[in-house]
């Protein structure tokens, strides 16, 4: 809570190109909580570099992550859109929580054993307090909910856990957030595997559509996408491939699940997987155009990080000053 408001509070690393998974399952969904919220999106550069990035294309990515968040309708004027690097007091209070967070529970993290195995050559700290750094976003603006993907539960969970053990210590330091999983966080799968999440780092680039994707390529990709040998569009245990494409038509079209078993009784899988293409390339049109629009402009881009930042400054700053004052530091 900030002034009787309640908080949303939600992060997309500028790493990679975003994919309808990250769409589907939290960034669609970030503009319905600005009527009732106070909200706040971030651009998380810090915590992208965990992982080894090409400097220039990060620094491209924060600006695309940017306004790729303004493309899916977030205004500035109602959202606080900032880049984390650009509040010192995330990595402050990073630091304060890594002291009061164990080595135990970050090790069971799935994130950071997934993140291990596939950068076996570059197991850093960073990677293994990431989520120490993300409960300090959270934290910071005594989030009330956090918008995420079901792949980020786990690390909201350890949030929680942080600020209470801290809250135990330090009565009244946070509030404590809870997750919001959207419906359609049940994952979006691999198009190649269906029983792998969508993942912008996946090397095979059929498995993934990416935001960005032009209309033909989004077709060709759900052309290709792995099925079964069965023939009927029906959602079904064992029915990976299916239930997948019936996931994803049935987020972009707002039909449900028995709706799309109806309109595509009698017709074949060929039918259908066009069908899915249409309607993602038809609801992401919109969300490219508006994103190219708002790229071509670097100086009101910038204008919107400034804005975001000091606006941000200002609720961190208030958190950081209690947090020291709590644990002792002179202030
Ligand atoms: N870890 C999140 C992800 O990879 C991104 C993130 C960083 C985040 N800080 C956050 C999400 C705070 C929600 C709240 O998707």
């Amino acid at each position: 809570m900030l002034n009787d408001q309640k908080v949303s509070y939600s992060g997309v690393q500028p790493s990679g190109n975003l994919t309808i998974g990250n769409y589907l399952g939290a960034i669609k969904n970030f503009a319905t909580y600005s009527e009732q919220y106070k909200c706040f999106y971030c651009v998380v550069d810090s915590h992208a570099i965990t992982v080894r990035q090409v400097p220039a294309e990060l620094r491209r990515r924060t600006y695309e992550t940017l306004a790729l968040y303004m493309a899916c309708g977030l205004d500035p004027e109602k959202n606080t859109l900032y880049v984390q690097s650009h509040v010192p007091m995330h990595t402050e209070l990073a630091w304060i929580l890594n002291c009061y967070s164990m080595f135990g529970e970050l090790s069971r993290m799935t994130q950071f054993k997934d993140k291990s195995e596939k950068h076996a050559d570059n197991i850093n700290a960073g990677l293994f307090t990431y989520p120490v750094l993300m409960a300090a976003d959270i934290l910071l603006y005594q989030t009330d909910i956090v918008p995420v993907g079901i792949d980020q539960k786990q690390h909201v969970e350890l949030c929680r856990n942080i600020a209470t053990r801290f809250n135990q210590l330090f009565p009244d330091t946070f509030t404590i957030p809870e997750p919001i999983i959207s419906k359609s966080g049940m994952k979006i799968m691999s198009l190649a595997e269906p029983t792998k999440k969508m993942s912008k780092s996946d090397e095979n680039t059929n498995a993934v559509v990416y935001i960005l994707d032009d209309k033909d390529t989004i077709i060709r990709k759900f052309k290709r996408a792995v099925t079964d040998s069965d023939t009927a569009v029906r959602f079904a245990e064992g029915k990976d491939g299916i239930n997948n494409l019936m996931t994803i038509y049935s987020c972009f079209t707002g039909k449900t699940l028995p709706e799309i078993e109806r309109e595509f009784d009698g017709k074949g899988y060929g039918d259908f997987k066009m069908a899915v293409g249409e309607a993602c390339a038809d609801a992401l049109a919109p969300v490219q155009e508006k994103f190219r629009q708002i790229l071509a402009d670097k100086a009101y881009l910038e204008e919107v990080m400034k804005k975001g930042a000091d606006e941000a400054s200002y609720y961190a700053r208030k958190t950081i000053s209690k947090v020291k004052r709590k644990v002792g530091f002179v202030i």
